[in-house]
């Protein structure tokens, strides 16, 4: 597809999408199908047949029909867990609107389906909010600095998306196109605790112990006195106060033992004295620290232990995915300025190369943040402009501290995983790859909503003194003294992006009303699945709308 090319045929209906229109010769508009009975489409059969015997029965069937040019039994590769679920050959032009995870997962799938897609990309670069800045990078931020990264090489920083669930649909991609991935670490019972509550950072392993020992104890002594018995069964009471002895490590009291071996030790008993790292403070004075929502930040389904990513860098799957896409395909450099639904097809409009261009297609699909298509000039309708500015930019944004030396390692033993705090800077992370190598890159804040506003607004040095004056209260002054180098990100000042994520405030019509195309346009991104804020979100999303505009297609072929 290219500029100035209208549409490939134009559609008599005027209405809904016809592949018919686009199908190349051998395709159904040229076949003459057997009789399937009375009543029964070709379409109906191929979508009852897709639907009860999945991607491999449905191009049985579509060969049984005469319906798969030849040439496709070679080419069929059976389709893998992160293939979209139909198959069969499409022959129109799409335009995807954004080279972001959703945007080339969108043009990879219709790749694979024979579309001819055309990927717009407002900025210079793949990936949106897959970010990954290495030595020399330049980050440009609305309102004007510009930071390059001064990274030894080796060194890099994900400014945006992290680390993937084990679960998650990003692991699939990640093995379909060969990047190799590794262990992210997400817990970490060596790193520290710290609340404003607190005269001093505490391990995690000691601030789970004492929380989880109270709660237990507490618990165990209620159901004891026969506060439970209401609930609880003489069994039921048994077996709660054994796994709750296990639990919080209860002494045959039913007390935390204060001292319990779980908070861990200085130096080791055996080798020397062994030295503990104290005995727990009272429940009072734990309950005080406030360290609950700290010490079970992992609980979530998205956060729990394994989790992964990509060796080297999260981009390595944008770039993974550009590359399978085709790079020629991708037109960087290219803001969309207008998108219209004409009769039979597409029009966008956009700036970028030699000035205005326009490019027509027989569908689009547009993976632009739902706030800044709002603001475009388009004739898909109120409704549609309402639904898009109904989801919440989020503020989010990190600081990459490069050191030369790790000290998070040889002083204080933690290999990857965070720190939790309550202090603005949320969170700080540890480098999950690169142990024992010489010099490495921390996370200093990763921090969303309020707490990032207060840094977006300040300029790179101002961030970086304030989450050194932070982080400092945790792992002392070298956390000031050694630092070589830094880079900051306030993703709701990043061009064509402004904003970490976008939020529903509640999951109501609008969302449903932008899960369905609007004429030949169709909406796909992180924000339109409950997956809000993961590249797994971007790609399931991505995948519901090439599944249902091949679909589209396909019935329209039959
Ligand atoms: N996906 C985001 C994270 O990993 C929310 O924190």
């Amino acid at each position: 597809m290219s500029d100035e090319t209208g549409p490939a045929r134009p559609d008599a209906s005027g209405t809904a999408a016809t592949a018919a229109e686009t199908a190349p010769p051998e395709t159904a508009s040229t076949k003459t199908a057997p009789a399937t009975g009375a009543g029964l489409t070709r379409r109906a059969l191929l979508v009852g047949v897709g639907a009860a015997g999945g991607a491999g029965a449905m191009f049985a069937a579509m060969g049984a029909l005469g319906l798969a040019p030849e040439s496709q039994d070679r080419d069929f590769t059976p389709p893998r867990h992160s293939d979209f679920s139909l198959t069969g050959r499409g022959a129109a032009k799409v335009v995807v609107l954004g080279a972001g995870v959703a945007g080339l997962t969108c043009a990879y799938e219709l790749g694979k389906a024979g579309y001819d897609c055309t990927v717009l990309e407002a900025s210079g670069r793949v990936g949106g909010r897959n970010l990954t800045l290495r030595a020399g990078d330049r980050l440009d931020e609305l309102g004007g600095e510009t930071q390059t990264a001064a990274f030894e090489e080796g060194i890099y920083f994900n400014a945006g998306a992290a680390r993937i669930a084990a679960w998650m649909v990003t692991m699939d991609y990640c093995r379909e196109l060969g990047v190799p991935v590794e262990i992210f670490v997400n817990n970490n019972a060596s790193a520290y605790v710290y609340t404003q509550d607190m005269s001093a950072p505490l391990r995690a392993r000691a601030a789970r112990a004492d929380l989880y020992g109270y709660v237990a104890e507490l618990l165990a002594k209620a159901s004891n006195t026969g506060a439970l018995d209401r609930r609880l069964t003489a069994d039921d009471r048994e077996r709660l106060a054994e796994f709750l002895r296990r639990f919080g490590d209860l002494g045959p009291d039913l007390a935390y033992r204060r001292d319990s071996r779980r908070r861990g030790f200085e130096t080791y008993p055996g080798v020397g004295e062994g030295v503990s790292v104290g005995t727990a403070s009272s429940l009072r004075d734990v309950l005080a620290a406030n360290t609950g929502r700290y010490v079970t930040m992992d609980f979530g389904y998205d956060q729990v232990m394994p989790m992964f990513q990509p060796v080297g860098g999260m981009d390595t799957i944008t770039d993974a995915l550009a590359d399978a896409v085709g790079r020629d395909r991708i037109r960087t450099g290219t803001p969309v300025t207008g998108v219209r639904n004409l009769p039979d097809g597409v029009e966008v409009t956009h700036r970028g190369g030699t000035g205005e261009g326009v490019v027509r297609a027989d569908y689009c699909v547009a993976t632009l943040p739902p706030h800044l298509f709002a603001r475009l000039p388009h004739n898909l309708g109120t409704p549609v402009t309402a639904a898009l500015r109904t989801p919440v930019p989020v503020s989010a944004g990190k600081i990459g501290l490069e050191y030369g030396r790790r000290w998070w390692e040889i002083d204080d033993r933690i290999y990857g995983g965070a720190s939790e705090t309550d202090l603005d800077i949320t969170h700080i992370w540890y480098p999950s790859h690169g142990f024992h190598s010489r010099g490495g890159l921390v996370v200093g804040y990763y921090n969303v909503e309020e707490n990032a506003e207060a840094y977006t607004g300040l300029s790179h040095r101002e961030r970086r003194n304030r989450a050194l004056t932070q982080g400092k209260k945790i792992h002392g002054e070298k956390y000031r003294a050694e630092l070589r180098s830094s880079v900051s990100i306030a993703w709701r000042r990043q061009p064509y992006i402004e904003g970490g994520w976008a939020s529903w405030p509640s999951f109501d019509a609008a969302f449903d009303l932008l899960q369905r195309p609007a004429g030949r346009v169709y909406f796909a991104g992180d924000w339109l699945t409950h997956l809000t804020a993961w590249q797994a979100g971007a790609m399931e999303s991505a995948r519901r709308a090439v599944t249902d505009l091949h679909r589209r297609v396909l019935q329209a072929t039959s």
